[in-house]
């Protein structure tokens, strides 16, 4: 499994459709059908004409697309290919899709396979436009994208940047993650669509001197997946994320802080517009206090010292206690313990969370930087259970299914 992307089980025989138009950037889509396919996603495909040119069906056929369609002339024996898409696949991405197709979807020709394939699906469409900037400045061109988003459709806008043909502009197709994810999300069930959600992710970094820091391994794994999760399952996210988190959908509103303070600061602003809060960020607890603005210099110390460190805000306890009744709460528990029920009963009821998280940092395959993680999960019901070496975004998607039951 690649590690460039999140993998959820979720998407697992979800049945995705690919249209490829006629653009130099045809090539990319035969990378983004490999992410898919890694997901486990199936995958149809049609290549326009036009598609066919700069690369091939067999390309497609090579990397797991099943069926890849040809023109609409081509299969005598089954007459009704325009027409599959429409009953077998979930969702439709058209990846690059040309000035051409937008034209043909916009004003419903059905005149190639695609754009039949196209007219005859009802699904959640997803459209990632890529070609020159002049023609998609055309206001033939925007009046056919506004159409279609008025329709519907999602719109993946090209790129800023340096085409193919040595135009600087707006045409090149949208990045390999952002259309890894449209397509996940037009596949997700909505089910947290209109919620707000705020995550804390990653750790806190808590200056010394001018060099030195106090900190933790923390990646921002588990809280990206929730992140992540919540956003494809249509949430409104804003994640407020410690020093070094991973990339986040694009669409996914970015807070980035260093200290605990700043993160405090910055969920504190955020808290009374959302609906749930993921609290999954490693908080220092202490910072230490600053030695000033200077570098310390190890002649001031030459037999060792003592540094002193004072307490930090507990974010999600002070959010959980002025919280409203309908907002949920959600946090972890990072435990070395012997007795990890006993450490997750006792957060839940001092830090006033609806659910706490508890992971073992101490065992291989679980805690800081790793995909994996072993979990005991309790909930403010008294509902209990144990996840043991399972996805981090699998854990996500699941949290977010328990919380929405809560
Ligand atoms: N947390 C927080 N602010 C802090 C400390 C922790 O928001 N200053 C949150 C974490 O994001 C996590 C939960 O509280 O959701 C528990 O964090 P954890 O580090 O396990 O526990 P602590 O509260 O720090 O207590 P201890 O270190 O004593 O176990």
């Amino acid at each position: 499994m690649s590690d460039k992307h999140l993998h959820f089980s979720y998407f697992k025989r979800r049945r995705l459709h690919l249209g490829v138009c006629g653009s130099i950037a045809a090539y990319k889509s035969a990378d983004l059908l490999r992410a898919w396919i890694t997901a486990d996603i199936h995958v149809s495909a049609t290549l326009t004409a036009a598609a066919a040119q700069f690369i091939s069906p067999l390309t497609f056929r090579s990397l797991g697309a099943m069926p890849v369609y040809d023109s609409l002339w081509h299969n005598t024996e089954n007459p009704f290919e325009h027409l599959e898409p429409g009953q077998t696949a979930h969702a439709m991405i058209i990846a690059p899709a040309s000035a051409q197709t937008l034209s043909r979807l916009a004003t419903g020709a059905a005149s190639d396979m695609l754009s039949t394939q196209a007219l005859a699906f009802d699904g959640p469409l997803v459209i990632a436009p890529a070609m020159n900037p002049r023609m998609w400045l055309h206001p033939a061109t925007q009046e056919n994208v506004a159409t279609l988003r008025q329709r519907g459709a999602h719109i993946v806008l090209p790129e800023q940047g340096s085409t193919a043909c040595g135009d600087l502009g707006q045409g090149r197709l949208a990045d390999q993650h952002t259309l890894y994810l449209a397509a996940l999300r037009a596949l997700a069930p909505q089910d947290m669509c209109g919620l707000r959600i705020l995550v804390t992710l990653g750790p806190t970094r808590e200056s010394w001197d001018a060099v030195r820091f106090w900190s933790n391994p923390s990646t921002g794994r588990m809280g990206a997946s929730l992140v992540t999760a919540a956003w494809l399952r249509g949430a409104t996210v804003e994640a407020v994320c410690g020093p070094g988190c991973p990339v986040l959908p694009d669409t996914v509103r970015r807070h980035d802080v260093t200290s605990a303070r700043e993160m405090h600061a910055a969920a504190n602003d955020l808290w009374d517009q959302m609906d749930m809060g993921f609290f999954t960020a490693a908080v220092a607890d202490f910072s230490p206090i600053p030695t000033g603005a200077a570098k310390f210099k190890k002649e001031q110390a030459q037999n060792g010292f003592t540094v002193q460190f004072t307490p930090n805000p507990d974010i999600l306890r002070d959010l959980a206690q002025r919280r409203k009744a309908h907002q949920k709460v959600l946090g972890f528990a990072a435990e070395t313990s012997e007795d990890l029920a006993a450490c997750v009963q006792r957060k839940l009821k001092s830090k006033g969370a609806d659910i706490i998280v508890g992971n073992r940092i101490n065992e291989a395959g679980s805690g800081f930087a790793t995909s994996t993680n072993s979990v005991l999960i309790a909930d403010r019901n008294g509902r209990e259970e144990q996840w043991l070496q399972q996805n981090k975004s699998d854990i996500a998607w699941d949290l977010c299914t328990w919380l929405l039951n809560l």
